[in-house]
């Protein structure tokens, strides 16, 4: 047992795919002051999506030290610091120098899914689903790490002798904030060390066969720990702060969320949107990957079994108005897309399938393409910015049908957090399309909100689940209002839509 460290505070860092956020929470599980930074992207070629994981390291730096100045407090404040991360984002940097061999490629870059295709196609695709519970796809993180070695000169030399490391975003943020060089510490959680593809899903520890499969030396992998638990002593950032926490975000989310328990779920919507269902103590596998969905780790306290999830993963809602924002230029700020798409009663027959990525959940395509279906002359930007809201909403139709085909999952109120849940209609169709309520909790970032609370556990900030459960509160609920003939029609549009944007890449 770890004694309560004396901060009236607990801090999350959550580095997501656009921005990094700070948010300091007090006893009570409330925001008490946040700071956030957004970072640059890349896009140098079609399909691929770059960081700069130092220029990440950077705004943590600052939105860290910005959120801590408003609250007006000091590390000597702040009982444990967690961490929450975009998943799957790949990064490998020198030891000695701190300085990442390539730009971070990102969860969002196509260019591992000739990698991930040909280990699904051949016997080993077999081996690793059997082994991860996940199927090879360029989404994970391991096909990246693959690419990077076959593509920067010497860097498999130098990873079998132990000259780089290998991380997501929240492995390359500890490793800098207690301190980088030989004193760094090099751990990743169980939500991010599974998505590689690397590991076990039962025993939760890197497979030496994943790794023969991947061509990934043991020597450049961090350990791997459980969610809730200290890890090591900041040093670089909040000097004497245990760092306490780590999570992938969407699993931060889920606990965030105090979805602790089997059959709670919740749908989180950022830059994509990724519904995580908590299935208990084992992973469920029938019905999961048939389905399109992904068996997952939800969490694992430390000295504790770990406990899993199904998830939906939908590459693009709240990047698609920033899209319609910053690339059409139609909109700007992101929250006029509301006001916008509120001038119209409908969409005037349009639809928009934002497969920039391809697809994920539940089709997945790498090859899809995005497209703009059932233009006429009647279309206006209002009913173009309806269509891109309507978008997100039948996404998780889509997944939420999957689950309940699939594993046989089935929703009867949807927890929703993330920024687009600020979007009120948005909200409104999701209840109209999915024809159950929607809840919004009093604090919607529930990626942070997780972080800090596995970090806080971890200390003795707070002692169990129940107090957090107790901490969780509604603020608004939106309840189905769309009549089901509406319903059925609109589906119906929506899929001729999906349709036609599956295997454009030939
Ligand atoms: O798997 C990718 C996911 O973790 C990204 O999350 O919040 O940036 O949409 P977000």
């Amino acid at each position: 047992v770890v004694r309560a460290h004396a901060g009236r505070f607990v801090a999350a860092v959550d580095q997501g795919t656009t921005s990094t956020r700070c948010l300091v929470f007090d006893h009570g599980g409330r925001v008490v002051s946040a700071a956030q930074s957004e970072h640059r992207q890349s896009f140098p070629r079609p399909g691929w999506a770059e960081v700069d994981a130092l220029e990440i390291w950077r705004s943590t730096q600052r939105v860290v030290n910005l959120a801590l100045a408003r609250a007006g407090i000091g590390a000597e404040d702040v009982a444990a610091l967690g961490l929450a991360n975009q998943r799957e984002t790949t990064v490998v940097w020198d030891r000695r120098t701190g300085r990442p061999v390539a730009p971070a490629i990102t969860w969002q870059d196509t260019r591992a899914t000739d990698v991930a295709a040909q280990v699904a196609a051949g016997p080993d695709g077999v081996l690793v689903e059997e082994i991860t519970g996940l199927r090879p796809a360029g989404y994970f993180s391991a096909p990246r790490l693959h690419w990077l070695l076959e593509h920067v000169p010497g860097l498999e030399r130098r990873a079998r002798a132990g000259e780089v490391l290998f991380g997501t975003m929240e492995t390359w943020l500890a490793w800098n904030i207690t301190g980088g060089g030989d004193g760094g510490v090099h751990v990743t959680d169980v939500t991010n060390a599974h998505r590689t593809l690397l590991v076990d899903e039962r025993t939760l520890e890197w497979d030496p066969r994943l790794l023969e499969v991947f061509g990934v030396p043991a020597a450049m992998l961090p350990a791997v720990r459980p969610n809730v638990g200290v890890v090591g002593t900041c040093r670089t950032l909040l000097p004497g702060v245990p760092l306490a926490g780590a999570f992938g975000d969407q699993q931060a989310a889920l606990f965030g969320q105090a979805c602790f328990d089997r059959g709670q779920s919740k749908c989180t919507y950022g830059t994509g949107a990724f519904l995580l269902a908590n299935t208990g103590g084992s992973p469920v596998r029938a019905g999961v990957t048939e389905s399109g969905l992904l068996s997952t780790v939800a969490y694992q306290l430390d000295g504790e079994e770990p406990q899993y999830a199904v998830e939906a993963s939908i590459a693009y809602a709240g990047a698609l108005v920033s899209w319609f924002r910053d690339s059409l230029g139609l909109l700007r700020t992101a929250p006029e897309v509301e006001t916008l798409a509120r001038q119209v009663e409908d969409n005037g027959g349009c639809y928009v399938v934002p497969a920039f990525a391809g697809l994920f959940s539940p089709l997945w395509d790498p090859d899809a393409r995005g497209v703009v279906a059932g233009l006429t002359s009647y279309v206006t930007k209002a009913h173009l910015a309806r269509a891109v809201l309507e978008a997100t909403a039948w996404q998780t139709y889509d997944v939420v049908e999957a689950l309940a085909t699939g594993p046989g999952l089935t929703l009867d109120r949807l927890r929703v957090d993330g920024g687009m849940t600020a979007n009120n209609l948005l909200m409104q169709t999701i209840a109209d399309v999915l024809d159950v309520p929607v809840d919004r909790p009093l604090v919607a970032e529930s990626v942070s909100r997780g972080a800090a609370y596995a970090a806080g556990l971890a200390v003795g900030f707070w002692p169990d689940l129940d107090v957090l459960r107790g901490t969780w509160r509604r603020a608004a609920s939106w309840t189905p209002e769309m009549s089901a003939d509406r319903r059925r029609r609109e589906l119906a549009g929506w899929r001729r839509a999906v349709e036609r944007t599956l295997g454009w890449v030939v």
